[in-house]
């Protein structure tokens, strides 16, 4: 989910509503926002996109302060009910939350057994409660101090009293929340994207932090109510990176991106000697490490999986790559001096960061490798790698894959040189080739558009099979393609097939057959025959002086460390185009989130 807030002179509703829009990578089941002024507090909110609160949202009335939500939906459907923000009984305290609290229906029998609750949501005890603290005697600030710190669980908050129409209330424990500040103007925002119009001055909550917002003052508190002091920093973003320009869809507009972010990425990781730049601290963290513990969800995990090819391969150090999520509840033995990477294009994924906490409660030395640096779990490292993607808006991760693996390659090489060892590769060299392939690649849409007609456009299901490296590539190719075209589609080790999923394989079923690494060329193309012999539709995509005729897409030659940045393109442009035939909304797939702020 994502929250903003308003405090100035403007409208507040149309600051709100394309704030939400900009937050609407959070999630997109439902969004409301609430405005204050001088007659009351009016909540519009909507089931759906931010296009339907548009739409209900009364263009006459106007207001200077406000709060909005776009929400994932967690507890209770996605419906207008249960829609934020949310209101106590007497309509005196209006509410918009992110997070989950976990002992809310402790504290609902605790505090609320008398009251029927409107919505399912956990959100709605904490603006109940505040009233019937508040109809005990106490403040406001008073009742929203002391109901957050009854919460258990991860919460961003924003509250507005009908009484003092002018002052917003915020809180933050573990889901991510930003102040932003200005002249005359303050707003509270999940990110620094969605207020970047306003101002570049944001101030970064710590959790167990309370604010008080007005337009002309901002004043941090801890739930103790200690006065904190922190300085602005300067969110370096260009307004004119999310939006779409003349795109179609921002997933085409980040595909095609990746040769500059490569390029970019070569600019800042190289000295003036053309040798890698990278931090003193770091390369002694990586050095220091016995095994290295990659630590990621979804396509980040993807990454992660390539990475520890990548680092054991050439930095000669044990890898592992762990899915955050299963983490903690399948500990591995950890070695003696572990390194725990976390990939995480956002930086805010609260599975990766539940991993976090724990081992540095342990004492355990972490880096992570984001695309936001001033993320959470960016600040709350010991260290942080950036892959200057710039802001990726689809949901469907595609330059901050390539990005990451490209940083984690330079970490590699750089880690080998440090160990003394001859290194025939140089990545910084390498990865411009890359770029220059992926403009190749890139070139091809309508070829690949009619790969994706071929193979795609009717079918229920779709395999993707590979080895070694290609097999990591084939498993995030199957998540692009599902994830934005809702074909079933798996990723699969080529040899694995045949114990058991090829009876799966029917008449006309897509396969797609990766061979980039010459040492399993032939044993994979053997699997592809296996699956034709069974019916199967090939389509094989191969590297340059690897390839065969009848293969549908050949992939300008690379270093063989660096082919997964390259073998990825054609899959993320055949799902592209397979979701696009399909009618699929592609930039905001059904049911996902972008960024997933809950566990
Ligand atoms: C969500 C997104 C995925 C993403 C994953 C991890 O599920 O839909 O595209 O890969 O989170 O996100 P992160 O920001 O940690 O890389």
């Amino acid at each position: 989910c994502g929250i903003v807030g308003y405090a100035g002179t403007n409208d507040a509703k149309e600051i709100l509503l394309q704030g939400l829009e900009k937050l609407e990578y959070r999630g997109y089941d439902s969004a409301g926002i609430a405005i204050a002024n001088s007659e009351g507090v009016h909540v519009y909110k909507e089931k759906g996109r931010i296009a339907s609160l548009r739409q209900a949202v009364d263009l006459n009335e106007t207001a200077q302060v406000g709060i909005g939500h776009t929400r994932w939906a967690t507890h209770g459907a996605p419906s207008r009910i249960n829609a934020h923000p949310h209101q106590s009984v007497t309509d005196r305290f209006t509410i918009v939350h992110n997070g989950v609290i976990e002992n809310y229906s402790e504290l609902q029998r605790e505090h609320l057994s008398d009251l029927d609750l409107v919505s399912e949501t956990d959100t709605e005890i904490i603006v109940q409660m505040i009233e019937r603290f508040v109809t005990t005697g106490k403040s406001t600030g008073e009742a929203f101090r002391e109901v957050l710190s009854l919460l258990k669980g991860s919460y961003a908050t924003a509250l507005i009293d009908q009484h003092d129409p002018e002052t917003i209330y915020v809180g933050k424990n573990k889901s991510p929340l930003l102040v932003g500040i200005s002249d005359g103007i303050n707003v509270v925002a999940s990110d620094a994207m969605s207020m970047i119009k306003l101002t570049d001055q944001f101030i970064e909550l710590s959790d167990g932090e309370v604010v008080t917002l007005t337009k002309d003052d901002v004043k941090i508190e801890t739930l103790d109510g200690q006065a904190v002091h922190r300085d602005p920093y300067t969110a370096e973003l260009d307004p004119a990176d999310i939006e779409k320009g003349t795109y179609p869809h921002f997933m085409l507009k980040e595909i095609d991106e990746q040769p500059f972010v490569m390029r970019n990425i070569i600019s800042k990781y190289k000295d003036d000697f053309d040798k890698i730049k990278l931090d003193e601290d770091i390369r002694r963290a990586v050095m220091g490490a016995d095994r290295i513990y990659i630590v990621a969800a979804g396509t980040s995990y993807h990454a992660g999986l390539v990475g520890k090819q990548m680092i054991e391969n050439i930095a000669e150090i044990p890898v592992e790559t762990h899915i955050a999520s299963e983490f903690l509840y399948n500990m591995p033995l950890v070695s003696e001096n572990p390194l725990f990477i976390f990939l995480s294009q956002s930086g805010e994924t609260a599975d990766s960061r539940g991993v976090l906490v724990n081992v540095k409660e342990k004492g355990f030395k972490t880096l992570t490798v984001t695309n936001v640096p001033g993320s959470t779990l960016s600040r709350e490292a010991d260290f942080t790698l950036h892959t200057f993607a710039g802001p990726e808006i689809a949901v469907a991760s595609t330059k901050a894959y390539t990005a990451q693996m490209a940083v984690l390659a330079i970490l590699a090489v750089d880690t080998a040189n440090a160990r003394g060892k001859e290194m025939s590769f140089n990545p910084l060299q390498e990865l411009a080739i890359v770029a220059n392939a992926m403009e190749v690649l890139t070139d091809q849409k309508e070829k690949l558009e009619q790969v994706a007609r071929d193979f795609l456009s009717v079918t229920r299901n779709a395999f993707f099979i590979g080895r070694a490296a290609d097999y990591y590539v084939c498993l995030e190719g199957a998540l692009k393609l599902k994830e934005i075209s809702y074909i079933q589609a798996e990723g699969f080790a080529g040899g694995e097939l045949k114990h058991g999923t090829i009876a799966l394989i029917e008449e006309g079923t897509p396969v797609i057959g990766l061979a980039t690494q010459e040492h399993v060329n032939l044993s994979i193309r053997g699997n592809m025959k296996e699956t034709v012999a069974r019916g199967a539709s090939p389509c094989m995509i191969s590297m340059e002086g690897l390839d065969d005729e009848g293969d549908a897409v050949v992939l300008p030659k690379v270093h063989t460390h660096l082919a997964p940045l390259v073998s990825v393109i054609p899959m993320q442009l055949i799902a592209y185009y397979a979701a696009l035939h399909r009618e699929c909304d592609v930039d905001k797939p059904r049911n996902l989130a972008k960024s997933v702020t809950v566990e």
